[in-house]
């Protein structure tokens, strides 16, 4: 758990519960002349609080500002806060909604936000796993249950999804989001904000969400949290904007900044970023809440002298509302009496706000995401079985010599060995909301409850990994000398037909400020994994993790490799049905696999720069101590079965925009098991104004198929999909030779050229 939400306990009891008065309830239809006729009844004072965003719990995530909760409660009352975060419950959010509405003049409801970021209380896939299931429908249906289970608990406001492409292993966050991809990211914050927010904010079940971190947090230098972004103009339009402008367009009701400065702008004072063009050039009308303190982080970062001075640049550069930064509640108004911030800016934000809980339908009813009525009906039975579906859906098959997996019947004795194997805790992974700890299915246990009573399964945890204190703030200690256990797994291991071996990282390995320089496995993991090895190499080696791994090894030494990430509260189950073969795998990776750490950050769709290779001098961009490729790209994911794809045809060898063409291929299922394959499609543009990628991903597509069975699959291609931010800082297309390409990863492609005449 993240936090615990004392507030709320304090809130209730400390009050007693004075009459309701009646909210703002406007007249007129719209929601803008709402919003403007609450803004005209406002003092500078009251708009100020709108801005402002308190936490109500003592589990933070950053520095605690320095308020007591005396003082921050008196403000409730005052109508000096706008939002609060992390205060949880029905009756906790009720008591401190009854502050605001029975207390201040103007009544404005506050919004309460949370970090629900893979699941409320049933808890799914950590993002990046389960963007390795490319299933949007399933992705957008967790976001669905989140919010509901959210909602029952008097959250209605979301800091998810984290849509930062991220490229680097190193970065703890990476877990977090969709990986390295624009496209793919695009295409989850989409599935995403549609399940939190569904087609109505002010209905109940759903929440507001929040596009995060605008922008450029997962391009921190050398994969360190909160460092220094230095992304020039090509890249911050190309790769790092375009799922932000996708989740802007979807309606998505908030953005969040971030803690980062980019080529020497922090993104909090970055006017061009949420001026011009996401409040000017994007047309988006709701507003930006800051990252926890990022206001007054401004003056380590030597940009503002002191909290007012932060208060002026943010303001005016547009973040909206100050999450626990106390900034904008000591200095807006002084601010703005002194001409340092307009009016017009500070009623724009304020418009901004009011425009969202109006849209929550928070004036029609303060109340409506504090109803006791709707935790009731929830099916907590359902929600874990779209837990288990999406789960499975998530698992990566790496590696699968002689048809190890999955396990057949002639196997009688399985050893189940390493620190997570029994681990009914790292499956939960980082940000966890409210899943309790200790509550995921492991995959011991996933075994047990799956496999036929014939199956002998023992037991060796071999060693630990996580000791201590495993929380959100404290670093985390890792067992680097205890091999106490190992003796016990190895003599398990020598008497098994296969011993499956659950290695990895634990949960709070990865999330924020858990970068590492090592990506391989920590600990003691390595030797135990060699040691079992050499008295039983049948291994099946299941990954239980957040971030891409080097696991160099493992792919030369071990026949079977699963990438089980970490997969929430049916971890076990799901990873089961997979091994047993009740679920043929289908994930692909969202992400590059290195062959080693100092490749990073590793991603599929480089530049190809001016000497992509050279089979006999040194003379290329490459390393002299290894290849230049991902160990396992981007993409790919093997399958019990096998598919071929048939030769790639194009309806038309040069087109115009407005008139698509189309590509084909066949697909046969050529194995003996049901399958599915997720079809990649991929473009590459040689010449352009600016250099491009050697290869973008612009389509993919689920195929399923019977063992014998073809298909044909067909993309269209059309202008829209050639374009880019291009030397005349546009976003559009160049006429040209165009490459595509079709297959099942980023690696192995059939290429046909066409061409784009305008
Ligand atoms: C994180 C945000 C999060 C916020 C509120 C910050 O430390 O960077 O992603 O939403 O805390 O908990």
């Amino acid at each position: 758990m993240k936090k615990r939400y004392l507030l709320g306990v304090f809130l209730l009891s400390c009050f007693i519960a004075k009459g309701q008065d009646s909210t703002i309830k406007s007249s007129v239809k719209n929601v803008e002349a709402k919003v403007d006729s609450v803004l005209a009844l406002m003092t500078l004072e009251e708009k100020v609080g709108q801005l402002v965003q308190y936490n109500g719990s003592w589990d933070l995530t950053g520095p605690a500002s320095e308020m007591n909760n005396k003082q921050k409660e008196e403000n409730l009352k005052a109508g000096k806060v706008g939002a609060m975060l992390n205060v949880l419950s029905v009756e906790a959010t009720r008591e401190a909604q009854k502050l605001v509405m029975e207390n201040s003049r103007l009544k404005i409801p506050l919004m309460f936000g949370y970090d629900v970021i893979h699941g409320y209380t049933t808890i799914f896939p950590v993002p990046l796993a389960e963007t390795a299931s490319w299933d949007l429908e399933a992705m957008e249906r967790t976001a669905e249950i989140a919010a509901v289970e959210s909602a029952a608990n008097g959250v209605n406001w979301t800091f998810s999804p984290m849509i930062d492409v991220s490229r680097d292993a190193r970065w703890g966050r990476i877990m977090e989001g969709s990986g390295e991809d624009p496209y793919l990211t695009s295409k989850v914050a989409v599935a995403k904000v549609k399940g939190y927010q569904s087609n109505d904010l002010a209905n109940p079940r759903s929440i507001a969400a929040t596009a995060k971190h605008f922008a450029g947090y997962g391009f921190g230098e050398a994969g360190r949290d909160y460092n220094t972004v230095h992304i020039g103009e090509n890249e911050l339009h190309n790769t790092i904007l375009p799922p932000f402008k996708e989740a802007a367009k979807a309606g998505v009701a908030t953005f969040m900044n971030a803690f980062n400065d980019i080529d020497g702008t922090p993104a909090t004072a970055h006017k061009t970023l949420q001026r011009d063009i996401l409040k000017k050039e994007w047309d988006w009308d709701g507003f930006v809440v800051s990252d926890w303190g990022s206001i007054p982080e401004m003056i380590a970062h030597g940009l503002a002298r002191d909290k007012k001075h932060a208060a002026q640049i943010a303001l005016n550069a547009g973040s909206d509302m100050d999450m626990e930064g106390g900034a904008y509640e000591s200095s807006l108004v002084s601010l703005v009496e002194e001409g340092k911030v307009s009016q017009e800016y500070i009623d724009d934000a304020v418009k901004r706000v009011l425009r969202v809980k109006f849209k929550l339908g928070l004036f029609d009813d303060p109340y409506l995401y504090s109803n006791p009525e709707l935790l009731e009906n929830i099916s907590f039975e359902e929600h874990k079985n779209v837990a288990r579906d999406v789960a499975k859906k998530s698992i990566v098959l790496l590696k699968n010599e002689n048809d190890l997996l999955p396990i057949q019947d002639s196997i009688k004795k399985i050893a189940v060995i390493g620190p997570l194997a029994d681990d009914k805790d790292t499956p939960i992974g980082n940000w966890r909301a409210q899943g309790e700890a200790n509550s995921a299915v492991s995959l011991l246990e996933g075994l047990k409850n799956n496999m036929n009573e014939d199956v002998e399964i023992s037991y060796a945890k071999g060693a630990n990994l996580g000791m201590g204190e495993r929380s959100f703030l404290m670093p985390l200690k890792i067992n680097e000398t205890d091999t106490s256990g190992f003796q016990e797994a190895i003599n398990k291991a020598s008497e098994a037909d296969l011993v499956i071996m659950a290695l990895g990282e634990d949960a709070f390995q990865t999330g924020e400020g858990r970068s590492q320089v090592d990506v391989g496995l920590a600990g003691v993991q390595q030797d135990l994994l060699e040691e079992i090895r050499k008295v039983n190499k049948n291994i099946v080696l299941v990954l239980i993790n957040g971030r891409p791994m080097e696991i160099t090894y493992a792919s030369e030494n071990i026949p079977a490799i699963v990438e089980a990430w970490q997969l929430g509260s049916e971890s076990g189950n799901a990873i089961a049905d997979v091994l047993l073969g009740d679920y043929n795998p289908s994930g692909k990776l969202p992400v590059s696999f290195p062959r080693a750490v100092g490749q990073e950050p590793l991603y599929y769709n480089q530049k190809s720069t001016g000497r992509p290779s050279n089979p006999t001098h040194v003379t290329y961009s490459g390393y002299t101590d290894e290849k230049k490729d991902a160990l396992y790209p981007f993409g790919f994911g093997l399958s019990y079965t096998s598919f071929e794809y048939g030769d790639l045809t194009i309806s038309e060898e040069e087109f115009t925009p407005g008139s698509p063409i189309e590509v084909s291929f066949s697909l046969s299922n050529t194995g003996e098991k049901e399958g599915k394959e997720i079809v990649q499609l991929y473009i590459k543009d040689i010449v352009a104004s600016t250099t491009r990628p050697i290869k973008e991903l612009k389509g993919f597509e689920a195929v399923s198929l019977a063992p014998g069975e073809t298909k044909t699959v067909t993309f269209e291609i059309n202008e829209e999909m050639l374009q880019f931010y291009t030397a005349n800082e546009k976003w559009e297309s160049e006429a040209g030779e165009f490459e595509v390409m079709v297959g099942g990863n980023s690696r192995d492609l059939q290429t046909v050229k066409f061409s784009l005449k305008k």
